[in-house]
């Protein structure tokens, strides 16, 4: 077992490491920014139907929802495409209004997830494109699934989802950046824009990763807290409930993640000085809004982490604690952002002295409803 996690204590922190390789791997051979070109052979194959959607319809579960979720902002800026985000176990009981025409999105890491796997099932009946984003090869919802792409992340043994969230993410925007161009609803300068900013991520993750020092020592100041809050704005705030579900999952910490300025009407009762707030606070067009927020944080003594693009003077100042992230554009950002929120969970949780490959109550897949 000491070989295969590669000389790492567990199988979660080779994995979160092991981000570069696999982000690379999952754009390899699909983009290309220096001749400007996207080859993803299952969006080609059904491009008419892509570009005529009236709706796209992404289902998933857990951290694959966040990457969904995260996926409805990309989506409707570039692609203008009406977009619902759905539980699957939500979705598969309630008659949801599938029209011919539409397309699901169907995200896993397994694959075999059985809430996700029989809503798609469900849709596929009354008419819908099942487009599959799945990390494992050959597995029951990639069989399901009319087209798709995948993951290319490699096993992922740690409970915890983490390579494989990266992974989804850069598979989500290279379809929406595709689909986008092909629509005519993004313009040839941001294309190529963007896809350069996508090609540049696997190179920007070990300058985040070398936070790990730093957020270990971090985890040891913060992990008798009872609870923590998980903030972010836009495309961060998918970022802010992932961090909450990883903390949950690890540390077995009660987390609540919220979009930050959803704060003001309920969660802002919990702030006293026991309590720490994660920000995700990077540089983006919502920056002088959270900026707002952790005022709003600070000004009730609660306590602030904010995770920063390299050189933000200004909440550096504010903050009781920053982790850096390097520069982005703020729809690939997040796939810079969430790495603190992995390496976060992961310290607490060896900090308590828990597994943190095996939480309890937790499997990999679940595949009964
Ligand atoms: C994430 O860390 C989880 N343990 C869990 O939420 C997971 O993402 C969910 O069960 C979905 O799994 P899937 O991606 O294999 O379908």
């Amino acid at each position: 077992a000491a070989i295969e996690k590669g000389g790492y204590d567990h199988f979660m922190l080779k994995e979160i490491f092991e981000q570069p390789s696999t982000v690379f791997d999952c754009l390899r051979g699909r983009v290309d920014a220096a001749k400007g070109t996207i080859t993803m052979a299952g969006v080609q194959a059904n491009i008419e139907m892509l570009k005529n959607a009236p709706r796209i319809l992404i289902i998933a579960c857990g951290t694959s929802w966040h990457a969904g979720l995260l996926a409805e902002y990309i989506f409707e800026e570039l692609c203008r495409t009406p977009v619902e985000v759905e539980y699957a176990s939500e979705f598969r009981y309630r008659n949801p209004i599938v029209n011919k025409g539409d397309v699901i999105i169907a995200i896993s890491q397994s694959g075999e997830t059985a809430d996700t796997l029989v809503a798609i099932e469900k849709a596929k009946e009354q008419g819908a494109l099942i487009f599959g984003i799945v990390n494992v090869v050959g597995s029951s919802i990639a069989r399901v699934s009319q087209a798709g792409a995948y993951t290319h992340a490699g096993p992922e043994i740690g409970v915890a989802s983490t390579k494989a969230f990266t992974a989804q993410l850069a598979v989500l925007t290279i379809i929406a950046l595709q689909l986008g161009y092909e629509k005519g609803t993004l313009d040839n300068k941001r294309f190529l824009h963007l896809l350069n900013e996508l090609q540049d991520i696997p190179e920007k993750i070990p300058a985040a990763l070398n936070q790990a020092e730093h957020v270990k020592q971090l985890a040891y100041k913060y992990k008798d807290a009872r609870d923590f809050l998980y903030l972010g704005r836009g495309y961060n705030f998918p970022i802010a409930l992932e961090g909450a579900l990883k903390l949950k999952e690890i540390s077995y910490i009660h987390a609540e993640g919220y979009p930050a300025a959803e704060m003001k009407h309920g969660p802002i009762a919990l702030v006293d000085e026991t309590l720490p707030v994660v920000f995700i606070a990077t540089k983006d067009s919502y920056h002088e809004k959270i900026i707002s927020n952790i005022q709003e944080i600070k000004a009730r003594k609660g306590k602030v982490i904010a995770v920063i693009t390299e050189g933000d003077d200004v909440i550096t100042q504010m903050a009781d604690d920053v982790i850096v992230v390097p520069q982005a554009d703020e729809l690939v950002a997040p796939m810079l952002s969430v790495i603190p929120m992995q390496l976060l969970a992961y310290y607490i949780g060896v900090a308590k002295g828990l597994d943190v490959d095996k939480p309890r109550n937790l499997a990999k897949s679940v595949t009964v409803e």
